[in-house]
This record gives structure tokens, sequence and C-alpha cells, in this order.
């Protein structure tokens, strides 16, 4: 049980207004209920307009007068834009596509994660801004970078990534010889007689092999924990104040776990619309239906992978004020949905809730994205819900996060696993770990997320481990002492960390007789239907098992297959199929569940469960299991008292 004390706060740029402005944006802001401003991360060319000549005096100000004012501030260090000069200085530092582009100059985040220079400098700036203002009181977190991974920039083909990859490949095999047989290269006479022949598997007339990607997205993911790491180094001579990455939304080139290790608070930036229209798999009528309010699982999907990333302590830094600029279509929110966001991530857990951003840009890239001020500074429409959410916060008692009773395994190696061996062009693992977790949800669960190295699952009791490419002894230990129920499957244990059909034949769990002889993958038209209702689509395994089959497809093949309190499903369920074997697993866990329709969902918060309605009409909630006598309008939510049923918001 942690205690919980949510604030609230705002991104500024103080270097794009004018100086005199400064202190009236910040006493407003302390007007509205904000506690936190989060300025500086990308105010490189500000902050150094030359090599070696640094400005500081602007900032020194801005901090100041935000600082009089009451307000806490998270300092960003400013690496995701480098400056003309900086590219000047080091062309190669730019990043390259898989088809041999070099990235330009003119926007953001045109790095590459090895350029050993680049790093150097990441390194300097860190340390002398740590030098400058690590003591300073106003400083009470630090963000480094921003977004790793947005605009697609994890991977980078360039030369430096290839001698970085080189070196990589040297420290994890030793000799050549070791590589030639872990990727089996003996295929297509792929064996290489020394590292240095190893090139980046781009521009290959086929597929490459698998095991070489596999590595290459490995050393990928490695490369930013480094590079974020270096900085933390500088930071961290400097000062006490924790140490925090704004990560995004649906990204899976890089784990997030490892780099939350050297960080002690992860945060992510929650944009619903512009994810809903941008990087969401769900039908047209949904997006339709939600375009106003966003996909009801994907914000609380992000919270709690990143409640998990931070190991208990996350926060929201930037969230959606209104409009955004970059999604294919950019509609407004619902009147109540600012409200409805700040407060679906203070019941995950979140410490501060940030707004983005202060005001809207008068020039540049983001000068049609919304605000909390208009551009001459009149009230945007989402204010006065801000300035409602700080008024609730002020009057509630402490809040408290306890962990939940259900979990899911999330593993980013398993991502770039099935990315680079799909089988079937539907098959993605974002895509299925969500599938579960949305069954939960629509049952009214509230869920942890938790790492792939999970050795303990604790009192909890539904355990689900999806698609997971390859078991490790921590994760084996911890199914293995499990009480509750588990649920495993589809393409759980399917491979070796080397990327090899295991010999025994996949899922490989101790003690469960069952072994996967062939798979399928299914087009859409051709879903494979369920003896109880519902179907598999996308994927399907046939088995030879000893254990129970609890059920199986129309075509006679075993679907659900059981041992004790593990399960195994042999294949992807769509979502009639999902909501009915949840149901009973969860049951069977002796979990209390709902029938939530899209737009209701609920989650816990301590001795609170926080409803909300994310549709467009209104819902009585006793309709669906909730509590009685409550209706709410979309886009409205209601906090109630989990014991006495009382509602408090
Ligand atoms: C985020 C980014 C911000 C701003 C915002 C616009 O991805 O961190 O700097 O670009 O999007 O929605």
């Amino acid at each position: 049980m942690t205690e919980l004390s949510p604030q609230l706060g705002v991104c500024y740029y103080p270097e794009h207004w004018p100086e005199e402005q400064w202190k009236e944006d910040a006493s407003q802001m302390v007007e509205m209920g904000l506690t936190w401003v989060r300025i500086g991360e990308f105010a490189w060319s500000r902050m150094e307009a030359e090599p070696g000549k640094l400005t500081w005096d602007w900032l020194d100000r801005a901090i100041d007068v935000l600082g009089k004012a009451g307000l806490k501030i998270i300092l960003g260090t400013p690496t995701a834009t480098p400056p003309r000069w900086m590219v000047d200085k080091y062309p190669d530092m730019l990043a390259v596509t898989e088809d041999d582009h070099v990235r330009k100059f003119g926007s953001r985040r045109h790095y590459c994660f090895s350029h050993l220079d680049y790093k150097d400098e990441c390194a300097r700036i860190a340390g002398l801004m740590g030098e400058r203002y690590g003591k300073n009181p106003n400083i009470q977190a630090w963000q480094i970078d921003n977004e790793y991974g947005c605009h697609d920039t994890i991977l980078s083909y360039g030369r430096s990534a290839q001698l970085a990859f080189r070196r990589w490949l040297e420290k994890k095999y030793g000799t050549i010889d070791k590589l030639n047989s872990a990727w089996g290269n003996v295929f297509w006479s792929m064996e290489y007689d020394g590292f240095e022949q190893v090139e980046l598997p781009n521009q290959t007339v086929t597929e490459p092999n698998p095991a070489h990607v596999m590595d290459f997205r490995r050393f990928a993911s490695d490369e930013v924990v480094v590079f974020n790491k270096i900085q933390v180094d500088a930071l961290r001579a400097h000062t006490d104040a924790p140490l925090i990455h704004n990560y995004m939304g649906r990204i899976t080139e890089f784990d997030h776990f490892k780099v939350g290790e050297d960080l002690e608070i992860a945060s992510w930036d929650s944009y619903p619309l512009g994810f809903l229209e941008d990087r969401s798999d769900r039908a047209e009528a949904f997006k339709h239906n939600f375009m106003r309010q966003g996909d009801p699982d994907f914000q609380a999907f992000h919270h709690d992978i990143y409640r998990a990333v931070g190991r208990g302590r996350w926060w929201v830094m930037e969230q959606q004020p209104g409009p955004v600029n970059w999604a294919p279509y950019n509609p407004r929110p619902l009147p109540g949905m600012v409200r409805l966001w700040s407060w679906e991530a203070i019941a995950h857990g979140a410490e501060l809730v940030s707004y983005f951003r202060w005001r809207q840009a008068p020039f540049a890239q983001e000068q049609m994205h919304s605000g909390l001020q208009l551009r001459n500074g009149m009230p945007a429409d989402c204010a006065a819900e801000i300035k409602a959410v700080a008024a609730e916060l002020s009057s509630l008692p402490m809040l408290e996060t306890r962990p939940a009773s259900v979990a899911i395994i999330l593993d980013y190696a398993s991502a770039w696993a099935w990315d680079t061996q799909p089988q079937g062009r539907d098959f993605d693992y974002f895509k299925l770990v969500y599938a579960f977790y949305c069954g939960l949800r629509r049952l009214g669960l509230s869920v942890d997320i938790l790492p792939p190295d999970t050795s303990d699952f604790g009192a909890r009791k539904l355990v689900l481990i999806p698609g997971l490419m390859s078991w490790n002894d921590q994760l084996r230990s911890a199914v293995n002492a499990f009480k509750g129920q588990v649920l495993m499957g589809p393409r759980t244990g399917s491979k070796t960390q080397d990327f090899q059909i295991p010999p025994d034949l996949a899922p490989n769990i101790d003690g469960f007789d069952l072994s996967i002889t062939a798979i399928e993958t299914l087009r859409p038209s051709a879903p494979l239907e369920l003896t109880n209702g519902g179907a598999f689509h996308i994927w399907r395994e046939c088995t030879k098992t000893k254990a129970k089959i609890v059920e199986t497809t129309k075509d006679g093949l075993p679907a659900i297959i059981q041992n004790k309190n593990q399960t195994y499903i042999c294949g992807w369920p769509d979502e009639a199929a999902m909501h009915r074997i949840l149901g009973d697993i969860a049951k069977a866990a002796g979990l209390k569940t709902l029938d939530l329709p899209d737009g209701y969902r609920v989650r816990e918060i301590g001795p609170y469960e926080l409803h909300m309605n994310y549709g467009n009409e209104k819902i009585e909630l006793s309709q669906f299991g909730g509590p009685n006598n409550i209706e709410l309008q979309g886009a409205e939510i209601a906090l109630i008292q989990t014991t006495t049923r009382k509602r408090v918001i």
C-alpha cells in the first residue's frame, strides 16, 4: 500500500515568450491550482548558442520567477534537440533509416543512440546543467531527453550503429563460432569468419536471419539504456532530485523496464485522441464512437505499464488538453474529458498529471496544438476542468494504491521477436497483450503489468502470460510457486533465447504435458469457431496433450487445455471468446466480475473505485453491476467509497 497525494502541473517554454510575461504566467498557473512546471527540454540552442558558449542567464531568471511563484520545477535535458552547430560538428550523428537514408536536421530526435561523440556531448550538457542547477531548491525533478522512440527513432542503420553492434555481439558471444551456431548461420551459407564481417540486418535481398534481427533489436534497446544512463550519471553527481523520462504510447522498440531501473520515476505522455487516430487497431465504428474521448482502455493500459516501469512511482508528464496537431484527424474532446483523463490517471496511481502545454505556440510545427491558454492568453476550454480537478484533489483525503488481484506479463523482447517473425500479417505482440488487457477491463477488473523477470506474483489471484517468446528462470519459478490461476498462450514459450525452436517444443511449461505440434495463421475472413461461442482469429495452435481439454474448436481440435491451476489457450480469442474465457478463469480465481459496455470502465484506487463513462450516452451504473442510483452522462465520472458505496465525487 502506498500513500498518494496527486498534484497537477504544466509544460512551459519560457524561451518562446517575452520575459515580461513569465511572472504573470507563473501566477496564473498557481491560480489554476498547478504546483509543478516542466521546462527546458528543447532549449539547447538557447542554453549553448555556439559550442562552449553557455548562456544560462535567461534560464536562471526563468527558474527564479517560476520558483518565486511557488512552483516546483522539472528541468529537462535538451538532448532530443541537438542544435544545428552540433550536426555541423558531427554530420554522422544523424540517424539512418532502414532504407539507408540519412535523416535531416529541421525537427527533433535526429540523433543515433550509438554516436560516441554525441553521447559525450549529452553527458557534457547534462553535467553542466547538474552543476548549475543540481542544488537549486526550485528544481525538484529532472527529465532526461524527451520520448525515446517517438518518430521511429530507436533503430538507426548508420556506421556508428554498425560499429557498436559488432562490439555488442563480440561481448555477447566471445567467438564468432558461437554466434554462427546461435544464429544457425549454416543455413544459406551465412557463416562469418569474424565479427567485423557482420553488418546491420537491412537491405538484404530477402528477409535477414531472424536471430540476426533479434540481436540487433536487443542491441538497439541496450543502446537506449546506455544513452539514458550516461545522463543519469552526469546528473546524479550533482543532485538528489528524482530523475525521470517521459515515455510514449505504443512504443515497444526498447525495453522500458531496463531504462526505468536507472530512474526514480516513470512518466508518459498521454494523448488519448491523438492515439486513437494515430496508433489504434480499433474498427472504424469504434473510432467514430470514441473520437472525442479516446479508446477507453488505451490510457489505462499505459498507466499500468508505466506504474510497473517506475516500480510504483509514475507521472503523466504530458496530458492532452484539447485537439493535437499530429494525428490524421484532430477532434476536440467532449466537455468533461480532460477532467476524466486526469482522474483516471490518478486512479491508476499517478503522483502528478502535467498538461501539455501552458499556452498554444504562436509559431512552428505545433502552432495548431491546443494549450491551456490560447495564443493571446485567453483560457482554453480545458482550463475550467483543470481548475475543477485541482479543487477536487485539495478536498480529498489521502489516496493510496494497492497491488491489483490480476496481472499481465509484458515483455518487450517478445514484441521484437514477433515483429521479426509474425508468421501472419496480423500477429502483433502489443495487440495481443492489449486484447487480453481489454478483456479484463470489460470484466471490471483492475490490472497490474509485470516485467518478464518477475519471480513472485505475490497475493495475486490471476496472472496472464500471453505471447511470451521465451521463459527465463525467474518467471518459471514464479509460475511454479503460484497458487492462483495462470493463463498462458498463444505462442508462449515458443522460442529459445537464441530464437530457435525449443528442443522439447513449445510451450515448455514445467509439469504440463503439452506440446505444440503445428501452428497456423488465419485470414480475417476465416476465424475458427469455438464450441462454447466466439472464435480464434489471427493465430491457432495444434497440440499433443494428456492434460484436460476444456474446450475445442468446432473443427475438433483442443482449444483450451488445463493442468491444475494452469490454463493454456491454443489461439488468439476474438472479443466474444475473450470475454467468456476470461470470465470463466476469473471466476475460478475467485474474482468478482462485471459485464461492462465499451464506454464504462472502473478502476480501484485504495478504498475507492473510479467509475468512468467514456461513452457518449448516459448510463445507469447498476445496470452493469455498478453502484445503485448513479447515472453518469457521457464523459462523467464518479468516485465511490468501496465499502460504503457512497459517492465522494
Ligand atoms: C509529445 C512531445 C511534445 C509535443 C507533444 C504534442 O509527443 O513530447 O514535445 O510535441 O507531443 O502533442
